[in-house]
């Protein structure tokens, strides 16, 4: 049996908008699977090697349950566009790129690296149309511990013809990788239409039914943009709303997530409520790209399920805390907007959105529970002027970024980083 014991002050999101905090106490882990947090260390532990890291806060790592692996290349830059002319000017050019197989890598390996660095241990990631590339992300996460989905993407319309697959090819590379990628121990795949323009009904289809047959968890798109959405009405003239267009072919369940939903209304919202879909907010893409504001407290309110996506390169910061800001931060703007009765994101419930309610899509249960393989990071804000109670650290570590303040992350029980 190994025994991990790691000395802090521990804080932890048991649930949305509450914070369990217990100072100088004791994270255990046994074989690599959480045993409770405590302010004493219990006797049966006596003897155990502990790693003490002061009055550091151990917090719970960070799940993006949306991104783009080979939009790292393009984070930070090109983003005076609206969506669906940034995805054919910046995006689509440069996913194309990952054809070569040296270049995905290279990028895959630093982005791996980066997310780890930066306490993000589960991910629900897009790679690009491209079969091999793809597996090559998931060796990359899987070396670098970090853990989750990974979906070869599916696009046979309306993408440029540098990336574009044909309908034959799009369902015959996605049944290759799914062969290939079932030795994959902590990554695991995701199927992944890119949004309802990029894939013809026939492509919906086969991924609906595969989908079915094998158990798969979904991830796509949905009600990002206004011209996106007029665009798909005219695809789909037959469907009243966007999600109608991924429900008719089994697309649609409680393992599918869905990224922005910024227009969803009532109808929509209620749709995801039904059928237990993860609605992904990603607040720093939604404003870089002028998408709109989602109503993120709204749907909390509605009981919908909600977790948190950089979106990148859409969004500008990989960094799970910058994510959280932004979403508490978009939260105050529909406040601002819709009228001061309306309710806002706390900074407990934003923290519980970035941790908990992303680890619950891979089943966990929320905070530090028993039984929860251990995921965690240590945080060291010494830098900046105290005194301050735990709860203030956390959030000035949401809002401020510090240099470096990631000082060792654990991620399904393993120790993947530290600083030397
Ligand atoms: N919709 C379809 N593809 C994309 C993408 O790459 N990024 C974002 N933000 N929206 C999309
Ligand atoms: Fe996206």
């Amino acid at each position: 049996m190994s025994i991990t014991i790691l000395k802090g002050t521990v804080i932890s999101a048991p649930a949305l908008g509450k914070l369990e905090v217990v100072e100088h106490g004791f994270l255990v882990a046994e074989d690599g699977r959480v045993s409770g947090v405590f302010p004493v260390l219990p006797d049966r532990f006596a003897g155990a090697p502990v790693e003490d890291f002061g009055d550091a806060l151990i917090l719970q790592s960070l799940a993006d349950l949306h991104l783009h692996a080979p939009q790292y290349p393009i984070l930070g830059f090109g983003m005076d566009l609206p969506l669906l002319d940034w995805l054919n000017t910046y995006t689509f050019p440069n996913e194309a790129r990952f054809a070569d197989l040296e270049y995905a890598r290279e990028i895959y390996r630093q982005l791996a690296r980066e997310l780890i660095e930066n306490g993000t241990t589960r991910v629900c990631m897009f790679s690009s149309l491209h079969r091999q590339a793809t597996l090559i992300l998931m060796e990359e996460l899987e070396r670098a511990g970090v853990t989750g989905y990974v979906g070869k993407v599916n696009m046979d319309r309306n993408g440029i013809p540098a990336l574009q697959e044909t309908t034959g090819e799009s369902m015959s590379e996605t049944l290759l990788w799914l062969e290939a990628c079932q030795d994959f121990r902590y990554v695991k795949p995701i199927l992944t239409p890119r949004f309802t323009p990029s894939c013809t009904n026939e492509l919906m289809e086969f991924l609906g039914k595969l989908g079915m047959e094998r158990n798969l968890p979904v991830q796509s798109h949905l009600s990002e943009n206004e011209k996106e959405i007029q665009w798909v009405k005219e695809l789909h003239p037959d469907c009243t709303q966007y999600w109608e267009t991924y429900a008719k072919y089994g697309l649609w369940n409680d393992r599918t997530l869905m990224a922005h939903c910024v227009w969803s209304d009532r109808r929509e919202r209620q749709a995801m409520k039904d059928a237990g879909v993860t609605v992904v907010h990603c607040a720093d893409s939604n404003q870089n790209l002028c998408s709109g504001t989602a109503p993120v407290r709204v749907m909390l309110d509605e009981g919908l399920q909600v977790a948190l996506g950089s979106d990148m390169a859409g969004g500008a910061q990989l960094n799970l805390f910058d994510v959280t800001a932004a979403a508490i931060r978009a939260s105050k703007a529909r406040r601002i907007q819709d009228g001061w009765e309306t309710g806002f994101l706390t900074v407990a419930e934003g923290w519980y959105l970035g941790t908990s309610a992303g680890a619950a899509f891979f089943g966990a249960e929320p905070g530090f529970s028993p039984g929860n393989s251990l995921h965690a990071l240590v945080l060291d804000d010494h830098s900046l002027p105290g005194p301050l109670t735990p709860a203030e650290r956390l959030e000035r570590c949401l809002y401020r970024r510090q240099k470096q303040p990631i000082l060792a992350v654990w991620s399904e029980g393993r120790k993947v980083f530290e600083v030397k």
